[in-house]
């Protein structure tokens, strides 16, 4: 099939596009390669794609209509998947306007061009921020999520609905993806693994945030990439008068504290943490947890590989990746 993808060059974008590519599907990209973290790492994942047979990329920013519609009607597809985003809650007060250009404008563009032109289906990534702040227990996707703590938060919830008011005014078939801290190899320089690795190798100390308290149900990638994968051709019905719109979370409803992440990443890499402790920052929550039953019913499965697992896989391929650019 033919699959329109945004945040190509991201984390879970490029990995998304190797599986498809690998199952055959052409993948037309679309990656403004903003600088919200290091270009160059958004450039090497893209290398990684562009020798695969069936991949297109284009380079745009979401807010730029006239070339978002370009490449949108030259992919002509069948398939949308929305992953490109201002991602991350710890932006800089003075950049809080590109949460708005990039998930709000950004998102409006795209869906105008599946209006114009519907796909089979799109697929939105949405994020387990829109739960706000929990009292720990597994959040469902019938939770109210109006108290987003973040406007990052806050504009992944107004995602879900404007995606929600396509689905019920042109039949657009939705699904969106709560996705809940996905960590791997190739992963984001502003998340915590990424951050605690580096740190731990440079033998530099790492910041924590609420006295260790916090936890998160983290998704390794490849089982995020099953997920999104098992649900392409998953599309929801009109039923009923209903909207074809599903909200999932995307994770295996294992939460994990984040001392036992630490320790993870001290036996991957053979070294002591220094930690630097600090209190809570204001838009982070304090816990995340899915409750993962709509995913199975649908799917079959949840994701099940263990922290350990995924640590070790990433300080092996982070090592091997400062090797070779020389850093
Ligand atoms: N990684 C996670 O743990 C996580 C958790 C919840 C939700 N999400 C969501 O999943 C999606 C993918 O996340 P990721 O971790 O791969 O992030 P990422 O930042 O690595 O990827 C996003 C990509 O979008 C591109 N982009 C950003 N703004 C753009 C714009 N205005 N126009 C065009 N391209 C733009 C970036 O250049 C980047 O390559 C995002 O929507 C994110 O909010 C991720």
């Amino acid at each position: 099939m033919r699959i329109f993808l945004t945040g190509s060059a991201g984390f879970i974008g490029m990995h998304l596009a190797r599986r498809l590519l690998g199952s055959g599907h052409q993948v037309f990209g679309y990656d403004g390669l903003t600088s919200y973290y290091d270009v160059r790492l958004k450039r090497e994942r893209l290398a990684q794609l562009e020798p695969l047979p069936g991949f297109f990329a284009g380079t745009g920013l979401l807010e730029d209509q006239p070339t978002l519609a370009a490449a949108y009607r030259e992919a002509a597809p069948e398939i949308v998947i929305h992953l490109a985003a201002q991602a991350g809650v710890r932006n800089p007060l003075s950049m809080q306007r590109t949460y708005l250009d990039a998930n709000l404008t950004g998102t409006f563009n795209l869906l105008e061009l599946c209006r114009e032109a519907p796909p089979r289906h799109l697929l939105f990534a949405s994020s387990s921020s829109v739960y706000g702040q929990t009292d720990g227990s597994p959040s469902r996707e019938t939770d109210k999520t109006d108290r987003p703590i973040s406007l990052y938060a806050a504009t992944k919830k107004s995602g879900e609905a404007m995606t929600y008011s396509y689905a019920h005014l042109f039949g657009l078939p939705v699904t969106a993806l709560r996705f809940f801290t996905v960590y791997g190899p190739w992963g984001r320089p502003d998340m915590a693994l990424f951050k605690f690795v580096d740190a731990i190798e440079n033998d530099r100390p790492i910041t924590l945030f609420g006295e260790g308290r916090m936890q998160r149900d983290f998704t390794y990638i490849d089982d995020n990439i099953d997920a999104v994968a098992a649900l392409v051709d998953l599309v929801p019905k009109r039923n009923e008068g209903a909207a074809p719109w599903r909200v999932l979370n995307i994770a295996g409803g294992q939460p994990v504290p984040l001392m036992r992440f630490i320790s993870a990443i001290e036996a991957a890499t053979g070294k002591r943490a220094l930690i630097d402790h600090q209190p809570m920052q204001p838009g982070d929550v304090g816990s995340t947890s899915a409750d993962a039953t709509a995913l199975q019913a649908l799917t079959g499965r949840i994701p099940t590989i263990p922290v350990e697992e995924g640590i070790t896989r990433f300080v092996a391929w982070y090592r091997e990746w400062t090797k070779t650019r020389g850093s």
